[in-house]
């Protein structure tokens, strides 16, 4: 077989981004989002009818749109400062994630009950000083660790976007500690230049120590 040349393997990528693009376009979906959190999803079979969901990073909406067409009479919580678009079994709380007013507004929305599930998108307005970005990701990682530590039922289980770099390895180190497993996943949906990579923990454990992990 003919070895493939760099310029045809970018072009191949191409091909394949536009493939997730054209797709979410075709579905109405509007974004390429949407598939990561469904490829997560065919892999760890997270979302069921009737759950709990909180998710943190929640504009557009696309892991909202995703996630509430398969819970029927379950509930979403979704947090972000940007507009979400979402259906009906979607909380909208507009604003950051990560202070006491918007821990507040979260415990009202759910009525004191816990999730079984936390997502977080979560990413931060790329500077382009590396060393900036990355340390913004990992704190965005550690607030997704908190609010598990907050809300998330014994057994549930947490997906977190993650940027590989300063800190990561740290913080899977810490955070397999919470879960009974934790696993990385680069959704193929995902651009394959991204650093972006998907933690999933499962089977959450409320009686391991929070201490050194936020
Ligand atoms: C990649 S986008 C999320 C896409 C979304 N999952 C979807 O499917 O449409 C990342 C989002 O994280 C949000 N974000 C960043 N910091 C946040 C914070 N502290 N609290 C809540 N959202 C935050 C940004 O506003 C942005 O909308």
């Amino acid at each position: 077989m003919a070895k493939r040349t760099k310029s045809s393997q970018r072009w191949l990528e191409r091909q394949r981004k536009d493939t997730f693009a054209k797709k979410a376009a075709s579905d109405g979906l509007g974004s390429r989002a949407h598939f990561k959190l469904e490829e997560i999803d065919a892999r760890f079979k997270l979302i069921r009818p009737g759950m709990r969901i909180l998710e943190l990073g929640a504009a557009p909406g696309g892991w909202s749109r995703y996630a509430a067409e398969r819970l029927n009479d379950g509930m979403i919580v979704a947090v972000d400062p940007r507009p979400i678009t979402a259906p009906g079994n979607v909380v909208l709380l507009e604003g950051e994630y990560g202070n006491d007013d918007m821990d507040t507004r979260i415990t009202e929305a759910l009525d004191g009950r816990q999730v079984d599930l936390v997502l977080s998108d979560m990413a931060p307005n790329i500077s382009g000083i590396r060393v900036r970005d990355q340390a913004e990701a990992m704190n965005l990682a550690d607030l997704a660790v908190d609010a598990a530590g907050r809300w998330l039922k014994p057994g549930g289980s947490m997906v977190v976007k993650m940027f590989h770099g300063d800190g990561f390895d740290a913080w899977v180190a810490d955070t397999r500690k919470l879960f009974g497993r934790l696993a990385m996943m680069k959704p193929k949906s995902s651009r394959s230049e991204s650093r972006e990579v998907f933690a999933v923990g499962i089977e959450y454990s409320s009686l391991t120590s929070h201490e050194g992990v936020v």
